[in-house]
């Protein structure tokens, strides 16, 4: 089906997750549901939203339809956090890390980001096209219809530029859209060994002021971690990214508790990632600054470290959102449906907050919120139909692709699982 008009209808229950800005605390639990629902579409955006007969009433045209008796209808799910675009693979570290080897051991020897960096710098743009493309097919699948996607592989200006300039060909050649983020701080490179306030001088310097503007860059991001980059070392980073002009991430908290949560609300960045390690204090701050709280626990499980403490996250008043983390190491899996019963079963985060953590708030944690993660009018209409008809099927049907159909931007992009 092309662009244009589209009417679903008899909607068994339509979670619009309405909302124009990020969901704090109690708020996430709200879904805005109506029961037998209706959403009309036009030209990729969301023209009318309510009870199938006053929709239905309302339209005056021709509209093709989907009756979606029997089905959920949510906003598409929004992927904040990925490192989607990388060369090689690490499956050896996988095992090594089974075997008790932890993830800073295996980077402090060479392996880790380094290792993925190696691989990077060695692919051209057709193999690093090539890799990411079918990881953004398998997103849509589960449906994620927007996906950020973090440079970060390769360390110098070329590479890094080449990751950037396949999410920038992918972004026209793929349905989903790609928000992109510079993670040029992501780890140092060796070059640099020993001398890592020299490389975030390099950076500020010439990587900064050379992220091209057809590379669509929104976001930077740092790996703000003990042993890699300092509270002082990301501060310095982030300001400078900011004078540029782009709003801030970080990679905070991780493995020790460093005051990552702390920095992200001293500089009001869009989200912090990560936080398995966030103080009580940098939880505060963090909902008094309004960032976006990015959980990851793919990651957690991956490495099997205790989850982010997203419960008192929301009871504190932040906003929490929710992503995969997919990447070479410490996560291989984009995994929708794993991450949503982790979510919900060992992070203690209701149905109702998981949803809203993968949609409106995903895009907050984007700075979209305005525009995608909901099914408000207005809206692009991004959207997922489900083969059941309630959100409650997300964590209850635990593992499984329940998603039936993607639409996006209004066009009817795939039935799956049928
Ligand atoms: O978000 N922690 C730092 N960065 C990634 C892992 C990158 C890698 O191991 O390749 C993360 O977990
Ligand atoms: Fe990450």
């Amino acid at each position: 089906m092309k662009e244009g008009k589209l009417l679903i209808r008899n909607i068994s229950q339509l979670v619009t997750c309405s909302g124009f800005a990020a969901k704090k605390g109690r708020e996430m639990s709200d879904l805005g549901i109506i029961e037998d629902g209706a959403v009309a579409i036009d030209n990729g955006r969301i023209t009318h939203v309510g009870p199938t007969e006053e929709v239905v009433s309302q339209l005056e045209d021709y509209y093709p339809e989907i009756d979606a008796r029997g089905k959920a209808l949510l906003p598409g799910f929004v992927d904040s956090h990925t490192h989607f675009v990388f060369g090689g693979y690490r499956e050896e570290e996988f095992s090594w890390r089974l075997r008790g080897d932890s993830y800073m051991s295996i980077m402090e020897r060479g392996g880790g980001i380094v290792n993925t960096m190696k691989a990077t710098r060695g692919s051209s743009f057709d193999a690093l096209y090539a890799a990411a493309r079918p990881r953004l097919d398998e997103f849509l699948q589960m449906g994620v219809t927007t996906v950020e996607g973090k440079s970060g592989y390769g360390l110098d200006l070329e590479t890094e530029a080449l990751q950037l300039q396949v999410m920038a060909a992918l972004r026209k050649d793929h349905p989903i859209d790609i928000v992109s983020t510079y993670l040029g701080p992501h780890a140092v490179p060796p070059e640099f060994a020993g001398r890592t306030d020299a490389f975030i001088d390099f950076l500020i310097r010439e990587a900064l002021p050379n992220i091209h503007p057809d590379w669509q860059v929104s976001f930077c991001d740092i790996f703000c971690e003990k042993g890699v980059f300092s509270i002082e070392q990301s501060e310095r980073f982030l300001q400078a990214a900011r004078e540029q002009g782009f709003a801030l991430k970080l990679h905070a908290d991780e493995i020790v508790p460093l005051g990552g949560a702390e920095l992200a609300a001293r500089l009001k960045a869009t989200s912090a990632d990560h936080l398995l390690h966030a103080s009580d204090e940098g939880i505060r701050q963090m909902a008094e600054n309004d960032v976006v709280a990015t959980l990851l626990p793919l990651t957690a499980f991956s490495l099997k470290e205790p989850y982010a403490r997203g419960r008192e996250m929301i009871d504190a008043g932040c906003a929490v959102a929710l992503a995969s983390d997919l990447n070479p190491g410490s996560c291989f899996s984009s995994s929708i449906p794993m991450l949503i019963a982790i979510a919900c079963i060992y992070m203690k985060l209701s149905p109702e907050e998981t949803v809203t953590a993968l949609t409106l708030n995903g895009a907050a944690a984007l700075g979209r919120a305005d525009r995608i993660g909901s099914i408000d009018v207005g809206k692009q209409a991004d959207m997922i139909l489900l083969q059941y008809p309630s959100y409650k099927f997300l964590p209850y049907h635990f593992g499984m692709n329940i998603v039936d159909t993607v639409i996006k931007r209004g066009e009817v992009l795939s039935s799956i699982n049928h």
